[in-house]
C-alpha cells in the first residue's frame, strides 16, 4: 500500500509591529494605534509575531515617548497564546557599537522576562562569535534562539560556506535557522538552492525573511517552500508590499491552493487587515509613508547594490556637488567590498562602503582619506570579515598598528553594575539602566518626561478631588 504523503505545512511570523513598521513608516506606530487588534491577532494562527528589537527600541524611546518595555509587557499581556519575537544584532544587540557581554547577557534575559519567546540574532558579517553569547543567553533565559544567516552574494558567499556556518549555529544551539534577506535580493532559485542545501545539512526548522523591494519576494518564497521552508515572514496587507514583506493573506492563498498546509484564520486575517488599512492610509496622508517605498525597485538587481545604498550614495553626491561622479562611485563600491573581504551590504557596513567608495572617487586616491569606521573595521573590531581584508589596503589604512586577533567584545569592561550605580535615584528597575546603556541621551530624556508627567498627573488627581 501506497503511503500517504504527509502534507507540508508552512507557518507564518506576521511582522507588522516591527519590521513592516520599521521599512514602511520608520517604526512610527505607537502602542496606542495598535493595542485594539492584539487580542485578535493573538486568534490568528501565527507561528510567531515580530514585535520587538531592531529600531522599535530606539523609536520608542526617541519619537513616541513610550517605556520600550513597557510596551513588550502589553504586547505580552494582549498576546498571551502567541510567540512574541525579536530582533537582536548579536554583540551589537539594538545599536552597532559592540557592547560587553555582561550587557548583551543581561538585554537578552531581562527581554525573555519582559515576554519574548523567540530571539533572532545576526551578525552584520556573519560572525558567530559575535553571536554566541546572545545565543547561549537567550537558551539560558529559556527562549528559543533564531540564528540568521546575513544573506548577500559574492565569490566567497557559497553554499558551501553557509552550510558550514547553519551547523556552527546548529551546534550553538540554534532552535531554527532563518535566512536574513535584509536587502530583497535573493531570486527564487537562490532561495531554492540554499534551503534545499540547509535541509540537508542539519534537521532544524528553517526561516526565510525577504523583502519586497525588488519584486522577487513572492517567487522567492514560492521556491523556498517547495524546497522545503518551514517559516515564512510576511505582513497584513496593508503593511505589506514594497520595502516591507509580501502580504500575508496571499501567500496564504497561494500556498493552500498548491497544496500546501497553512494554519491561518482567515477571518482574524481580514478583521487584522481592516484594522490596519485607514492606519496605512494616514500614514499616506501625512507623508510618513513614502510612494518610493511602496514601489518595486530593480535597480539593486543591476547594480547588485542594496536599493538604500544607492539613495544613500546619490544623496552623498548631491551634498558634495558631485552628482555627476554617480557611475564612478557605483563602479568603486563593488572593490572597496571586495578590497574589505566582502562584508554583506548591511547597516552599518553598507553606509562605510558607500561613504569610502565616494571619497576614493572624489579624492582621486583610493584610501587616502578614512572614516574611523573603516578604520575600526580593519582593526578587526567589527569581527571576522567574510573573506580577509586586502593586506596592502589593511596596511595602508592602519599604518604600523597590528589589527585584532581576538574578539573585540574580551577587550571591553563589564558596564551594567557600574552603570546601575551611576544611576542610583534616577533608574528604576535593571530595564532602565539597560535601555540607558543602549541609548544614554534618549534614555535620560525620557526618564526626566516621565518624572514630568507622573508629577503632572498628580497635581491633576488632587485638583479633581
Ligand atoms: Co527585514
Amino acid at each position: 500500500m501506497a503511503q500517504k504523503q504527509k502534507v507540508q505545512k508552512v507557518q507564518f511570523v506576521e511582522t507588522v509591529l516591527r519590521d513592516a513598521n520599521q521599512s514602511l513608516i520608520a517604526t512610527r506606530l505607537p502602542y496606542s494605534k495598535f493595542e485594539d487588534i492584539l487580542p485578535t491577532m493573538d486568534k490568528a494562527g501565527y507561528y510567531a509575531c515580530e514585535c520587538w528589537g531592531g529600531a522599535t527600541f530606539d523609536v520608542c524611546l526617541r519619537y513616541l515617548h513610550e517605556d520600550p518595555w513597557e510596551r513588550l509587557r502589553k504586547i505580552r499581556a494582549k498576546m498571551p497564546n502567541t510567540k512574541l519575537q525579536m530582533l537582536l544584532r548579536g554583540q551589537n544587540v539594538l545599536g552597532y557599537a559592540h557592547y560587553p557581554d555582561d550587557f548583551v547577557k543581561k538585554f537578552v534575559q531581562k527581554a525573555v522576562e519582559n515576554g519574548i519567546d523567540i530571539i533572532r540574532i545576526f551578525d552584520a558579517l556573519n560572525d558567530t562569535q559575535n553571536m554566541k553569547v546572545a545565543m547561549e543567553a537567550t537558551i539560558k533565559a529559556g527562549a528559543l534562539a533564531s540564528a540568521a544567516i546575513s544573506y548577500t552574494t559574492s565569490p566567497v558567499h557559497t553554499l558551501q560556506k553557509y552550510v558550514e556556518m547553519v551547523k556552527e549555529l546548529k551546534a550553538m544551539g540554534a532552535a531554527t535557522i532563518c535566512i536574513k534577506d535584509m536587502a530583497g535580493i535573493m531570486g527564487p532559485k537562490e532561495a531554492y538552492d540554499l534551503v534545499s542545501a540547509i535541509k540537508d545539512a542539519v534537521d532544524l526548522p528553517v526561516d526565510l525573511h525577504t523583502h519586497s523591494t525588488t519584486g522577487l519576494a513572492f517567487m522567492t518564497y514560492l521556491k523556498a517552500v517547495e524546497a522545503g521552508v518551514d517559516i515564512i515572514d510576511t505582513a497584513i496587507s496593508p503593511f505589506s508590499g514594497g520595502t516591507s514583506q509580501p502580504a500575508t493573506e496571499t501567500l496564504a492563498y497561494a500556498l493552500r491552493q498548491l497544496g500546501y498546509r497553512v494554519d491561518l484564520d482567515d477571518k482574524c486575517l481580514k478583521d487584522i487587515a481592516d484594522y490596519f488599512k485607514p492606519i496605512r492610509d494616514d500614514y499616506v496622508k501625512d507623508g510618513t509613508l513614502m510612494p518610493k517605498s511602496m514601489a518595486t525597485d530593480t535597480q539593486c538587481l543591476t547594480y547588485q547594490v542594496p536599493g538604500g545604498m544607492l539613495s544613500n550614495l546619490l544623496s552623498q553626491l548631491k551634498m558634495m556637488n558631485a552628482l555627476d561622479r554617480f557611475d564612478e562611485a557605483l563602479v568603486e563600491t563593488p572593490k572597496v567590498r571586495k578590497d574589505l573581504g566582502y562584508p554583506p551590504l548591511v547597516t552599518p557596513t553598507s553606509q562605510m562602503v558607500g561613504v569610502q567608495a565616494v571619497r576614493n572617487v572624489l579624492d582621486g586616491q583610493r584610501y587616502k582619506t578614512v572614516s574611523k569606521e573603516i578604520k575600526a573595521y580593519c582593526r578587526g573590531e567589527y569581527g571576522r570579515t567574510p573573506a580577509p581584508i586586502d593586506p596592502a589596503v589593511q596596511k595602508q589604512i592602519l599604518g604600523d598598528e597590528q589589527p585584532l586577533t581576538g574578539r573585540y567584545a574580551d577587550t571591553l569592561e563589564p558596564v551594567f553594575e557600574k552603570t546601575k550605580q551611576e544611576l542610583k535615584g534616577i533608574a528604576r528597575c535593571d530595564e532602565d539602566v539597560l535601555s540607558y546603556i543602549a541609548f544614554p541621551q534618549l534614555a535620560e530624556k525620557f526618564f526626566q518626561e516621565r518624572k514630568e508627567k507622573e508629577e503632572n498627573e498628580v497635581t491633576y488627581t488632587i485638583e479633581a478631588m
